[in-house]
């Protein structure tokens, strides 16, 4: 049932406060904001390294999850998409375990890397929304996302929420190998259980905004996303959901890269999205955003106030969300990435939650 709204997509992307709350309090004490012990068959403290497998979205919410895990933890993460990890022969040892993402928890190459690494005596931990499936079945730690059933071929709240259990998960691993304090703990928690209420805000706020830049989007053929830091992988999540549903071709690039190739292909005919954040990156991005304009490049900054305060570059929009937390910025600056996908593809006519050639389950190779 969708509600009163147009395609399930539309309703998932405004469930998300309510799921993510949900999830959250799973992982999460709200009240004395610490996080919940993890289950005992992933011992993070004794770890060397986590390996991480997954494909498409799920892949890319565990690209972010690195980055946390890396930060918090000091826990060093090995992560491939599924269908390469399954195949590269890479070595691995018992002091690292194994964590799959999968929203169906039936993806193939996923099901694929999880039996890979259980051969090599791996401890498996799955973060899943089916808890019925066969990933979370084989898997000796299940950690679920809780965002209920997603029928919208592109994926949205599970993406949040599975940012969600990472984001939780490493301030686990971080308490467990103490490399973070029981200060910084209970704050990292504190900026979490803020999350719902903010993301509300947000989506309430940007909606007018997103359907009108929809409009314009739709006039392009090519997009390029950029980012830094944990808004790279977003800016390649951002280029994935507009291909998927909108057959418009984008592509996500981390923005130090620019100089390195894309550079060539701006022009006014590409608008170039960057997802920069004010945090320790957004010099570095603005940069990059300004190579962009002096090339005619038109566009779309995605920033929050202090970002839009600092930049006095002329952009053909620009989106200010609410300064944040950096550890709940990903989720927050999803919002806007996934209504713009939504407006445009559903301005293009498309079929939104049935996009062509894509299935919500990739069962086979
Ligand atoms: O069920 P899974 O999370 O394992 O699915 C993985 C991908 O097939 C999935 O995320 C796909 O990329 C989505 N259509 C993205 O919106």
């Amino acid at each position: 049932d969708k509600g009163n709204h147009r395609h399930f997509m539309e309703k998932e992307i405004y469930e998300q406060p309510e799921v993510i709350s949900h999830a959250l309090s799973h992982y999460v004490d709200f009240h004395s904001h610490e996080v919940k012990p993890v289950d005992a068959a992933i011992d993070f403290k004794s770890l060397r390294g986590l390996a991480v497998s997954a494909c498409g979205t799920a892949y890319l919410s565990g690209l972010v999850g690195k980055y946390w895990f890396e930060r918090y933890a000091r826990l060093p993460v090995e992560i491939d998409v599924a269908s390469e990890f399954r195949y590269r022969e890479m070595p691995l040892s018992k002091d690292q375990a194994a964590l799959f993402i999968s929203q169906s928890g039936e993806t193939a190459d996923t099901l694929a890397s999880l039996r890979y690494c259980h051969e090599a005596g791996l401890k498996i931990g799955a973060i899943v929304n089916v808890k019925e499936s066969t990933i979370a079945r084989e898997a000796d730690a299940v950690f679920p996302i809780l965002a209920g059933p997603e029928i919208g071929v592109a994926s949205t709240k599970a993406f949040t929420c599975q940012l969600a259990v990472l984001a939780s998960l490493s301030i686990a691993a971080g308490k467990a190998r103490g490399t973070i304090s029981a200060e910084e703990e209970k704050q990292l928690v504190k900026n979490l259980a803020e999350m719902p209420r903010i993301m509300s805000q947000v989506l309430n706020a940007i909606q007018p905004q997103m359907e009108a830049l929809a409009r314009d989007l739709s006039k392009f053929k090519d997009v390029l996303y950029l980012g830094r830091g944990t808004s790279y992988p977003l800016a390649m999540e951002g280029a994935l959901k507009l291909k998927e549903i909108s057959y418009i071709h984008a592509e996500g690039y981390a923005a130090g890269e620019l100089k390195h190739g894309p550079i060539a292909l701006i022009d006014e005919n590409m608008p170039v999205i960057v997802i920069a954040p004010h945090d320790r990156f957004f010099d570095k991005t603005v940069s990059n955003m300004q190579e962009v304009a002096a090339r005619g490049g038109r566009i779309i900054f995605i920033t929050d106030e202090k970002g839009a305060a600092a930049s006095k570059l002329e952009t053909m929009a620009t989106i200010v969300l609410p300064n944040v937390a950096e550890i709940i910025s990903p989720m927050v600056f999803s919002l806007p990435i996934q209504l713009l996908a939504y407006h445009t593809a559903v301005f293009m006519g498309t079929d939104v939650d049935q996009p062509r050639n894509l299935a919500k389950s990739v069962t086979v190779e």
